[in-house]
C-alpha cells in the first residue's frame, strides 16, 4: 500500500552525488524533504534540481535537509551535475541519490505503472523529526513543481506541530491562523494573548503566535 500520512519514513542506504546515505543518519534530528525525478538529462528535472539548489538557504532556515533522486546511475549524474549549472546558474548543493534498480523508488512507491513502467513520478514526502511522514504530494512528469509550495507547507507544519492552530487557504508565514475548534473560548483567552477574533464559532482568528 502507498505510504500514507504519519507511516514512517522507510529508512534506506543508497548512493548518492555526495557518497553514501543513511537516510535516518542524513536527516538527524532534521525535517527532510525527499523529492524523486524521473530522468537524468531531461528538461523539467533540470529545472527543478537548479531550483531547490537556489533555495537551499530557506531549507536551511527551516532546520530542512533536502534530498532528491533520479532513476539513473549516480555517475550519469556527475555528467548532468554540469549541465544543471550551466542551464540554471546553480552548482548543486545538496545530494542526488542514484537508484538504477528502483529500491528506492519502490519503497516509496515512485514508480507508478500506469503513469510509466520504468521512470518515477516527481513524488514530494516531507518527513518530520520524528521520521514520520508529515506530506505526500504526486506531480506528473510533465509538471515542475512548485517549490515554495513546498516551503509554504513546512511552514505551516513547523507552526501546528508546536501550537494547537492550522493555516487557512493559501496562507503565508506571517498571516494569521486558525485556532483549533476544540479550545474553549475562555481557554483561547489564555493561549492567544495577542487576541482572536470569531467569524463562526469554529471559525476563529489570531495572529501568528510564535512571531
Ligand atoms: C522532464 O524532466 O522534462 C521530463 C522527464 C520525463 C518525462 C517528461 C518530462
Amino acid at each position: 500500500m502507498a505510504l500514507q500520512l504519519g507511516d514512517a519514513a522507510p529508512d534506506f542506504t543508497a548512493e548518492s552525488t555526495e557518497g553514501t546515505i543513511h537516510l535516518y543518519d542524513y536527516l538527524g534530528d532534521s525535517w527532510g524533504v525527499l523529492f524523486s525525478h524521473p530522468k537524468d538529462f531531461t528538461p523539467v528535472c533540470t529545472t527543478e534540481l537548479g531550483e531547490v539548489a537556489k533555495l537551499k538557504g530557506e531549507f536551511d532556515k527551516r532546520n530542512t535537509k533536502v534530498l532528491g533522486l533520479s532513476v539513473d546511475s549516480v555517475e550519469s549524474h556527475n555528467g548532468w551535475v554540469g549541465d544543471i549549472k550551466d542551464a540554471t546558474g546553480q552548482a548543486l548543493n545538496y545530494p542526488l541519490i542514484g537508484d538504477p534498480d528502483h529500491e528506492v523508488s519502490n519503497l516509496y512507491g515512485m514508480i507508478h505503472p500506469n503513469a510509466n513502467n520504468t521512470l518515477t513520478v516527481r513524488s514530494v514526502f516531507i518527513i518530520g523529526p520524528d521520521k514520520k511522514i508529515k506530506l505526500t504530494i504526486t506531480y506528473p512528469a510533465s509538471t515542475g513543481r512548485n517549490f515554495q509550495e513546498i516551503l509554504r507547507v513546512l511552514d505551516s507544519l513547523q507552526l501546528t506541530s508546536g501550537y494547537q492552530v492550522s493555516t487557512p487557504v493559501n496562507w503565508t508565514e506571517g498571516e494569521d491562523v486558525i485556532i483549533a475548534p476544540a479550545i474553549s473560548d475562555d481557554d483561547a483567552k489564555e493561549k492567544f494573548p495577542k487576541g482572536f477574533r470569531t467569524v463562526k464559532p469554529y471559525l476563529r482568528y489570531t495572529p501568528q503566535p510564535n512571531r
